[in-house]
């Protein structure tokens, strides 16, 4: 497995999520390689600076100097990928562009090396079939940003070596990351199906008038989010009951269910889309936006500071 005083990791695609990888893995000590197809030097070291110094400022990171001079912009993915022992792909989500890249890493990946795809949702197996080393290609699906969102899902494909998750595992773990191993491939992964069925049940309260987007969010900040910001679900229901998850059960199981029951499918209907965006929008215009991203990283640094 890596070592990060004699191999490198090569990162390619670099833009918002590629970026992030790029902070991940320089923060670790890693020398990072990375190859981008049209950015350019000057602009990536430019983002990850302005990065680095929030970091800085609540205390993340210490050097920024010397994080960056471990991170070098290569032109090709050849000259990124040769002696790399991990290979984390962040490119378009577009299988055929994929497909070609993971072509062009297995090419030139060292005997040992390994690859891991920031994939939102495609399925490993169905942009990895054809490489030579496809054993050792997995997902490696991050949260936007990654260096401030550790969470990791690990997706391997029907032919993933066991060994490739395992040590992309101890990879991420190592760098500060928190994986999440799958056993087998599914649409959206675990993240994106929680996400999911909370939005179903969002827009659903929100179509039937229910309650205001502003009050349904709500529910979340200034509720259930808080305890979610270090603890699941099951811990969740565990510490809930006095006789722990087996009771909550009991006790709630039988409610829950009845809403399963009563649960309408999503329409995600194009009026309850209009009527969302006018009160977000009025909440907040579209040329507020980029501020309130920024806002909210730098919230996420906060938080991740209060952890230390
Ligand atoms: N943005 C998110 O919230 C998020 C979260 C998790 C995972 N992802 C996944 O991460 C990947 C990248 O997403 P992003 O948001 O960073 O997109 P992005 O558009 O910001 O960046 C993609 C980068 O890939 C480069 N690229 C495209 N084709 C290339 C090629 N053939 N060779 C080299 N570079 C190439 C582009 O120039 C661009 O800089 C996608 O698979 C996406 O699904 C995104």
């Amino acid at each position: 497995m890596a070592d990060a005083t004699t191999q490198h990791i090569a990162i390619i695609g670099a833009g918002l999520v590629g970026t992030g990888w790029s902070i991940v893995f320089a923060r670790a000590g890693y020398a990072v390689r990375v190859f981008d197809a049209a950015v350019t030097r000057e602009s990536l070291l430019d983002r990850l600076s302005q990065a680095l110094d929030a970091m800085a400022r609540y205390s993340l990171v210490d050097d920024v100097a010397t994080i960056l001079s471990r991170v070098e912009v290569v032109e090709s993915i050849e000259a990124a990928v040769t002696g790399a022992s991990y290979i984390q792909e962040s490119v378009a989500e577009i299988v055929e562009v994929k497909r070609q890249v993971s072509a062009e890493i297995d090419r030139f990946l060292a005997p040992d090396a390994i690859v891991g795809s920031s994939t939102s949702g495609l399925p490993a197996s169905s942009f990895t079939e054809e490489c030579e080393n496809r054993a050792r290609f997995t997902v490696a699906h991050p949260v936007n940003p990654p260096h401030l969102i550790p969470v990791v899902e690990i997706v391997p494909a029907p032919w993933t070596d066991i060994d490739t998750v395992a040590r992309t595992r101890t990879l991420m773990d190592n760098v500060g990351q928190a994986p999440v191993v799958l056993t087998r491939e599914i649409p959206g992964f675990i993240l994106n199906r929680l996400q999911g069925a909370l939005l179903e049940e969002a827009w659903s309260l929100f179509e039937q008038g229910y309650a205001s987007a502003a009050d349904i969010d709500r529910t979340i900040s200034h509720g259930l989010g808080l305890r979610w910001s270090f603890m699941g679900p099951f811990e969740t229901i565990d510490l809930n009951a006095p006789g722990g998850i087996e009771d909550y059960a009991r006790r709630f199981g039988p409610m829950f269910a009845g809403f399963a029951v009563d649960r309408r499918t999503s329409r995600w209907s194009d009026e309850g889309i209009a009527r969302a965006t006018a009160e977000r929008r009025a909440a907040l215009p579209s040329a507020a936006l980029e501020a309130r991203r920024a806002w909210r990283d730098e919230r996420l640094m906060a938080l991740l500071a209060s952890f230390r």
